[in-house]
């Protein structure tokens, strides 16, 4: 049995959640916040940082390439800036772990600097295509080699001019738009992203806070190049992916009232709120604010009996983390769910429509995969065990099935949930919801 294979989930039927609990910091926003400070000239700080496994291979990216970043209390990041020119070539490959989002932008960082760097990952990352990125990095005119199926490890060679470029990325990706954006800070013009669908925006407003001008209209974003960073601070809010669990876990149970304090309700993440709500969930947001250019609130949960929806193709790209736990919403409510649009689904740390196929049918869910989506059928969850096949999303998913299946769940292969959630168990047992972690021998 392998080293992922030791931890597992073991969750008693039935609970409901109640309390009021702080969310861990935004992933995406926690590896955003220690490239940009690393690139910005100056001292940023940063509170409210995510210390999962994902953000922390970002930093210690960045310090493998000669950034110091003091870390004097949980969740806060000194980081003594090196300027745009300032980073040192790495000694050795630089090692992603899970990230794709960690991978995927520091590519288009490091693009266009004068040093050669490989960039790798674990086995799930290493399986993941980067031609998505690697095509327009190469129109810019980088040097970039990837394995034979295009995937990681990834080298750019370095060395090149980067070229501005105009460019309609194939799918609605927010990593593709900042790889090729953060690339764009290193080229000569402006470069300009163009995107089929609405994705999350926390590049092109962060880049803001470190006083990069980057225009935004419509679907298209714009960047001009050889513009520098200053250092800034900045407070990074709750994860709104990891709040998904949790929302989902209280909306699908009557007798739950659950409020998660200071979560990111960023425009383009919220998706998962609105699908909630359009199957019948009770969610408030209170004390709605903007906090250092993002939108964050509290969100009260109160369960109810949810229905099942066809979810709009346009909320897809909003929620696109939070499906795993979105098809388990659906396993537990009346009628019909369809989800359709969500190709992405299967190129993600999983193949997450499989993974999630897979593991509700154990569940004896009635669910059919489709090429983009599932129908899910909303009745009896039973208990059983399911793998989460090193997911992190879908092994917190199986856990909150728990909550309305009629037998226990055990959930195979959890150890990944540490890349962006560290505390899970804690938290939610804390809670209510009947978890422990077990590790196995061998
Ligand atoms: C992320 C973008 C999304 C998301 C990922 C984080 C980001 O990926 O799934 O977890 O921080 O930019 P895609 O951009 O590939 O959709």
């Amino acid at each position: 049995m392998d080293k992922q294979k030791q931890v597992q989930y073991k969750v008693e039927s039935g609970g409901a959640l109640n309390g009021q609990i702080s969310i861990p910091g935004d992933k995406s926003m926690s590896h955003r916040s220690v490239m940009f400070g690393a690139m910005a000239l100056g001292t940023t700080e940063v509170s409210g940082f995510l210390e999962g496994e994902d953000a922390l291979h970002t930093l210690q990216a960045f310090e493998q390439m000669g950034v110091v970043i003091d870390r004097p209390a949980a969740g806060k990041l000194i980081i003594h800036g090196k300027g745009i020119d300032g980073l040192h070539a790495p000694k050795a490959p630089i090692y992603h772990g899970n990230a794709g989002t960690g991978m995927r932008l520091l590519a288009g960082l490091l693009a266009g600097l004068r040093f050669e760097a490989t960039l790798t990952g674990d086995e799930s990352l290493n399986g993941r295509p980067m031609s998505r990125i690697v095509d327009p990095l190469k129109l810019m005119g980088a040097q970039v080699t990837t394995a034979e199926k295009g995937t990681p490890p990834l080298t750019l060679l370095g060395g090149e001019q980067l070229t501005a470029i105009e460019y309609t990325t194939p799918m609605a990706s927010a990593q593709v738009k900042s790889c090729v954006l953060l690339a764009g800070l290193h080229a000569q013009g402006r470069t300009v992203v163009h995107e089929p669908g609405i994705t999350r925006d926390h590049t092109e407003r962060m880049l803001r806070g470190f006083n990069v001008d980057v225009i935004t209209d419509g679907l298209s974003v714009s960047i001009e190049g050889g513009q520098q960073l200053k250092a800034t601070s900045l407070q990074v809010p709750g994860d709104i992916s990891s709040a998904a669990f949790f929302l989902v876990g209280a909306a699908m149970i009557p007798g739950s009232d659950l409020t998660l304090r200071n979560v990111g309700i960023n425009p383009t993440r919220r998706g998962v709120i609105d699908i909630l709500r359009l199957m019948g969930a009770h969610i408030e947001e209170i004390n709605a604010h903007e906090s250092g250019g993002e939108l964050v609130a509290d969100l009260r949960v109160v369960g109810a009996r949810l229905k099942g929806i066809e979810v709009p193709t346009n909320l897809v790209s909003l929620a696109i983390d939070e499906f795993p736990a979105l098809f388990v919403a659906a396993a537990s409510a009346d009628g019909k769910t369809i989800v359709s649009g969500a190709e992405e689904l299967r190129v993600k740390e999983t193949d997450r429509i499989q993974v999630m196929t897979d593991g509700l049918r154990i569940l004896g869910v009635d669910i059919t995969d489709t090429p983009d989506g599932a129908h899910i059928v909303g009745g009896p969850i039973h208990g059983g065990t399911v793998d989460s096949a090193g997911d992190h999303r879908t092994a917190m998913s199986f856990a909150m099935a728990a909550l309305v299946s009629d037998g226990p769940i055990t959930v195979l292969d959890c150890e990944n949930v540490a890349t962006s959630f560290p505390g899970f168990v804690e938290l939610a047992s804390g809670v209510g919801l009947r978890v422990s972690e077990t590790r196995t021998a061998d």
